[in-house]
């Protein structure tokens, strides 16, 4: 046994309103995606030629449910609709059935934590403290001397503290994020049931699974009691484990499905709580993991202490870039030149690592973030530039919309657009496409990038080094600085290695020995070892 698909394959994250607009209103939609999924995977499960298909296991979306796009579908006035600028529910079902007659497995975006303020069940709740839906929101009365009842903040620093007085009916409701984006009261019972109907809708509906928006905050303090040093009371409350087992078990009456969640806590003994007792999460997003500085001493401690924390029947899942964060092309970038090296040897860490990777779509050709002009901004916390519209021709001769869209886009392409976009990218082998496509067909085809055992391996102090192993023996060397330096690999037993490929498309590829290898600056390589020993796991 190999795994479940969600521990062997890639997932590559999409979010709609920028991968792919079909119907010109410059936004992507459903039927944008369905028009590329032959770039992501063909489903010829052949290794892919040059300019053939990414090669990806699993594509999960960012919402596209009806939403008035407060927080671009995270707020959401209706979970078992598609919001019109996405398309239609028949779209959708289209939208999975190409997806897996093509081998792709499709995860949808579940935000239980909170609804649209135009979603009826707030509407209904805040037309009377009467009302039946009353209690499916938090709706406290001011504080004794007057304002919100208490000290929690929104997660987005420019909308401040985390309630909105409601003027009609005289009390604050409480919202993590936007007061557009009311918080759903989960120590109710009603709204625990209808999430879960929610849920099926859409396990009914074909799903293979669903990435759980902020699902460390459902479950608060009921006393909402203020947040104190060393003790946040509006996340991570002791009922987000019974809560967690009651959502896995809805997704357990259906075969093969998987929950990804989005645990945005900084420390890691607190994120494999949700992975750990094997009836909780399949999969958690670890965010230590972006916030860590480039450095290999940083990279390889975590991953250390991450292995120490984990339960080996849990399984890891490795990302660097997101729909919420700055790509990692610019996020990393020190010397010149040094962003898209960088980018590429990230690509290399996550789908390496043993681990679920999970790739953010763009990231293939290295994109860094786009410059955003004042007059163009559209989020409130300041998060498009890594929303930029997927690149797919050059400029040039495809206009202003980089074969994105025919129309003026959503939100302007990266500057460098010309050069970055697939269709420059897909025919040329020293690209980052072709580097990212070469890495997925190695990993797709060897067990021991999928599942086998993982091993720090000592190196020089800039290069992050570790060993998998199944069937056959592979390291992974990782260089974090810009300069070259010996790999510092010392004697191996098993001799002489084969350099299978590098970040760096000059490297020549063939043996190698180990001990005298020296990395390009921000290069990383994949050797494998011709003794590779009988499967131990
Ligand atoms: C998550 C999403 C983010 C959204 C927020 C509120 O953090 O990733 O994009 O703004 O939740 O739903």
């Amino acid at each position: 046994m190999n795994g479940a698909w969600w521990q062997r394959g890639v997932i590559y994250q999409i979010y709609p309103r920028s991968f792919a607009d079909a119907n010109g209103d410059g936004v992507g939609d459903l039927r944008g995606i369905v028009d590329h999924l032959d770039y992501l995977n063909d489903g010829t499960g052949r290794p892919p030629p040059a300019g053939g298909a990414l090669g990806v296991d699993a594509i999960w979306l960012s919402p596209f449910y009806r939403s008035p796009m407060a927080d671009f579908g995270y707020d959401i006035s209706d979970y078992t609709d598609v919001d019109p600028v996405f398309g239609t529910l028949g779209d959708f079902d289209d939208l999975l059935e190409g997806a897996h007659s093509r081998g792709i497995k499709v995860v949808v975006d579940w935000v239980p934590n909170h609804t649209s303020d135009r979603h009826p069940w707030f509407t209904e709740s805040a037309s009377s403290r009467d009302s039946p839906k009353r209690g499916w929101y938090v709706w406290r009365d001011p504080a004794p001397g007057g304002g919100p009842p208490n000290n929690w903040r929104s997660s987005f620093a420019a909308v401040g503290p985390a309630w909105t007085f409601h003027e009609p009916t005289g009390q604050y409701y409480l919202h993590s994020f936007t007061p557009q984006q009311p918080d759903l009261n989960w120590d109710n019972p009603e709204v625990e049931t209808a999430m879960h109907e929610v849920l099926r809708f859409w396990l009914d509906r074909g799903v293979d699974g669903f990435r759980i928006d902020v699902v460390y905050k459902i479950a608060k303090d009921p006393e909402l009691g203020d947040n104190e040093p060393g003790l946040e009371h509006d996340v991570h409350w002791p009922t987000i484990h019974d809560r967690l087992r009651k959502i896995r078990s809805v997704i357990d009456e259906y075969d093969d499905r998987m929950i990804v969640g989005e645990v945005y806590l900084l420390d890691l003994p607190r994120v494999v709580e949700y992975i750990n007792s094997g009836d909780e999460l399949n999969l958690a997003h670890n965010f230590v993991f972006v916030h860590l500085p480039w450095h290999a001493a940083a990279f390889r401690a975590s991953v250390a202490e991450f292995t120490e924390l984990a339960e080996t029947s849990a399984w890891p899942a490795w990302f660097l870039e997101n729909h919420d964060h700055s790509r990692v092309a610019t996020r990393y970038a020190g010397e010149p030149g040094s962003g898209p090296r960088r980018a590429r040897l990230a690509a290399m860490l996550v789908c390496t690592l043993r681990g679920t990777p999970f790739l953010y779509y763009g990231q293939e050709l290295g994109l860094p973030d786009a410059r955003i002009p004042p007059d163009r901004v559209v989020d409130v916390a300041g998060r498009d530039p890594e929303r930029a519209p997927m690149p797919w021709l050059r400029p040039s001769h495809a206009g202003p919309g980089a074969g994105f869209s025919t129309a003026g886009p959503w939100l302007p392409v990266v500057t460098d657009a010309e050069r970055l976009c697939v269709e420059a990218q897909q025919q040329d082998p020293a690209s980052a496409l072709a580097f990212v496509r070469e890495l997925l067909r190695l990993r797709s085809g060897e067990r021991a990038l999928q599942s086998g055992s993982q091993r720090p391996v000592d190196a020089a102090a800039d290069v992050f080094c570790f060993e998998r192993r199944l069937d056959q023996r592979f390291l992974i060397a990782l260089n974090f600085s810009s300069a070259s330096v010996p790999a510092g690999l010392g004697d191996d037993p098993d001799g002489a290695a084969v350099l299978e490929l590098s970040t760096d498309p000059g490297r020549a590829r063939g043996p190698v020995d180990p001990r005298s290898l020296v990395l390009g600056p921000d290069e990383g390589v994949i050797l494998r070892f011709p003794a590779g020993e009988a499967a131990t796991g």
